[in-house]
């Protein structure tokens, strides 16, 4: 229990950070349980011609289809909206006007049911989305790898963020999205390498390990893209360049990440963002002896729910909530510095 509350509480969250409009709505028990009541997530699909994010193609987007997520999810939970006790939308970091339509409509459903806003960071809600499975108590490494993010965080104590390595260049999803494309695997890259992997040799196309003796805790994937390009002009076949790829970015990720904790002396290591639904990665880690916590199925890639649990940390540490003032952030490090 905590704060004398005796009755659970229900969170909806919402996340249009980029071109997923994402609702989610989350229970709270006053022992600090938490459970995903319902996950609705309306992939756009309009910017597959261009090949990239249009951004004022997003927000609109976003207008058109936020009141369909929000009557889906609270059907799906079999709640009505005066069942909320609380609202959270992401902030940032995104693009601005993709952000302001949930951060608008999340304030603006709020104040009409009387409920407070609380707004939540994109990667601490990515961090969050693991608390579906388990209570998430510091001290822990966190590990966001999603389409924009390769970041290694030093969590010692609630909402405490230290940096601990980063990307020097793409992200691993980014790698992922690049190479399939090369490789004619389609869009997202991540489920259409892992597919294709199965199918090919992992030892067939030699990948160096990026960044080799260094002493931090750092990554780059652009090396293996250039080795992946030079392997595709060398007659490498999809399968092939997809087992080899994904079999050497696990390998570097796990590695560095286990040399974090290991320096850090963490046990409990949360890998979170679109990449840590990878079945390859997940397997790597496991095998680690670490304690690693993984999101839930449809909490990896950006959805509502993670931000609905970011809510759901915020109240229950009895977080005051955030002014109606707060603005949209295209750009907001999560780390404390
Ligand atoms: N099974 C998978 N294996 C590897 N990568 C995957 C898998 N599934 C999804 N991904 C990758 O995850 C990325 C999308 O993740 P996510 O939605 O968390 O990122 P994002 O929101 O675009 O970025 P950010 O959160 O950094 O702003 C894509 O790059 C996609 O290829
Ligand atoms: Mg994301």
């Amino acid at each position: 229990m905590f704060g004398g509350v005796t009755e659970a509480r229900r969170i909806l969250g919402i996340d249009t950070s980029c071109d997923d409009t994402g609702v989610g709505i989350v229970e709270l028990a006053p022992d600090g349980q938490v459970r995903v009541l319902a996950n609705r997530v309306w992939s756009q699909t309009v910017h597959a011609q261009y090949g990239g994010v249009m951004p004022e193609l997003a927000s609109r987007e976003h207008v058109e289809r936020i009141d369909d997520i929000l009557q889906e999810a609270l059907k799906e939970a079999g709640l009505a909206l005066t069942d909320l006790h609380a609202v959270a939308a992401t902030s940032g970091p995104g693009l601005v006007g993709a952000l302001l339509v949930g951060l608008m409509y999340g304030k603006g459903l709020a104040q009409a049911l009387g409920v407070p806003f609380y707004s939540a960071h994109h990667l601490e809600g990515h961090i969050f989305a693991a608390a579906s499975e388990a209570l998430l108590q510091t001290p822990y490494l966190a590990l966001v790898v999603s389409g924009g993010h390769t970041h290694l965080f030093d969590v010692p104590a609630p909402g405490r963020y230290d940096l601990v390595g980063a990307t020097r260049d793409d992200a691993a999803g980014e790698a992922f999205d690049k190479i399939a494309r090369l490789a004619g695997l389609g869009y997202p890259g991540g489920p259409a390498i892992s597919e294709a992997a199965q199918r090919g040799d992992p030892g067939s196309v030699p990948f160096k390990e990026p960044l080799q003796g260094q002493q931090g805790f750092d990554f780059s994937f652009s090396g293996l893209k250039t080795a992946a390009l030079l392997a595709h002009r060398g007659g490498a076949t999809p399968e092939n360049l997809a087992a080899s790829f994904q079999q050497a970015a696990v390998k570097f990720l796990v590695k560095t990440t286990v040399r974090a904790a290991r320096a850090l002396g963490r046990r409990t290591v949360v890998v979170s963002g679109g990449v840590a639904a990878n079945a390859a990665l997940r397997e790597a880690f496991q095998q680690t002896g670490l304690n690693v916590v993984f999101p839930g199925k449809g909490l990896n890639t950006d959805n509502g729910a993670m931000i609905a649990l970011a809510g759901a940390a915020a109240l229950q540490a009895e977080k005051a909530p955030s002014p109606l003032t707060v603005g949209a952030e295209a750009y907001a490090p999560l780390a404390n510095t």
